[in-house]
C-alpha cells in the first residue's frame, strides 16, 4: 500500500512536498534553521497509533515545518480531536502554520509560538498524546511537567532515543522505571521511546 494513502488527500499532497524538500536538503540549507522531519517510518507509526488509541487531546513539542504536525492533525481530526503544537523558532512555526493550512487542517492546530518549556508549564492539559522532538536536554523537563497532566492510557512519545541514546540516557531511566508508566523503545527511524500511563 502506498505509504500515503492513508491520508487525507490534501494532507497526503503537503506532506509528500515535505519528503520532496527532505530529499532536496540533504546536506542542508543554509537559508532555513535546522529542523530535521521525523523518520517516515514513525510518523506512520504515531498516526496508527492515535488512531488505535482513538487519542483526542493531542500536544507536539518541538513542531519544525509541519512533516510530523501533518501526521498527528490528519489523525486527531479522523478521531474529533485537536492538536497543539509548539515552536520556538517564529519563521519555522510560520512555514508550520502554512502547511497546515493547505492541508486543510488549521481547524485542528493550534500553534504555540516560544520557548515549550514555558508554554508546556503553563498548558493545563489534559492530554492524551504528547510527541517529544526537540533539543534532547529538555527531555526530561518535558516529562516531569507532563506528570500530572496526562490521561490515564495516554502515550508520551520521545523521538531520537536509539540516535541519541547517550545525551537520552537519563530521560530513558527515568520513563523506564518510573512507577505510573510502562516504556518501550522502538527501534524504528531515530528509535521511539513510547511511554503509556498505566493509571
Ligand atoms: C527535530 S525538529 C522537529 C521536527 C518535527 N517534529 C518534524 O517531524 O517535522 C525540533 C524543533 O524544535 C524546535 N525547538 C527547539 N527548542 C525549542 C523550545 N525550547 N521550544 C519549542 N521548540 C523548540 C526547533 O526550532 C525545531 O524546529
Amino acid at each position: 500500500m502506498d505509504p500515503f494513502a492513508v491520508l487525507d488527500e490534501r494532507v497526503a499532497r503537503v506532506v509528500e512536498e515535505l519528503e520532496e524538500q527532505r530529499q532536496a536538503s540533504r546536506g542542508g540549507v543554509p537559508s532555513y534553521p535546522r529542523a530535521p522531519m521525523l523518520h517516515p517510518e514513525s510518523a506512520r507509526l504515531l498516526h496508527l497509533l492515535v488512531l488505535v488509541g482513538k487519542y483526542r487531546r493531542l500536544l507536539e513539542i518541538g513542531s519544525g515545518y509541519g512533516y510530523s504536525t501533518l501526521w498527528l492533525a490528519e489523525a486527531a481530526h479522523r478521531n474529533g480531536g485537536t492538536l497543539v503544537t509548539c515552536e520556538i523558532e517564529p519563521r519555522v512555526a510560520e512555514a508550520n502554520r502554512t502547511h497546515v493550512a493547505r492541508a486543510g487542517l488549521q481547524g485542528v492546530v493550534s500553534h504555540l509560538v516560544g520557548d515549550a518549556r514555558q508554554n508546556v508549564a503553563d498548558l493545563p492539559g489534559p492530554f492524551d498524546f504528547v510527541l517529544i522532538d526537540t533539543v534532547k536536554a529538555d527531555y526530561l523537563t518535558y516529562f516531569e511537567l507532563l506528570i500530572p497532566k496526562m490521561l490515564p492510557n495516554g502515550l508520551i512519545v520521545a523521538d531520537n532515543v536509539i540516535s541519541h541514546a547517550a545525551e537520552l540516557a537519563e530521560y530513558l531511566e527515568r520513563v523506564k522505571s518510573h512507577p505510573l508508566y510502562e516504556s518501550v523503545t522502538v527501534p524504528i527511524g531515530a528509535g521511539l521511546e513510547i511511554s503509556r500511563r498505566v493509571r
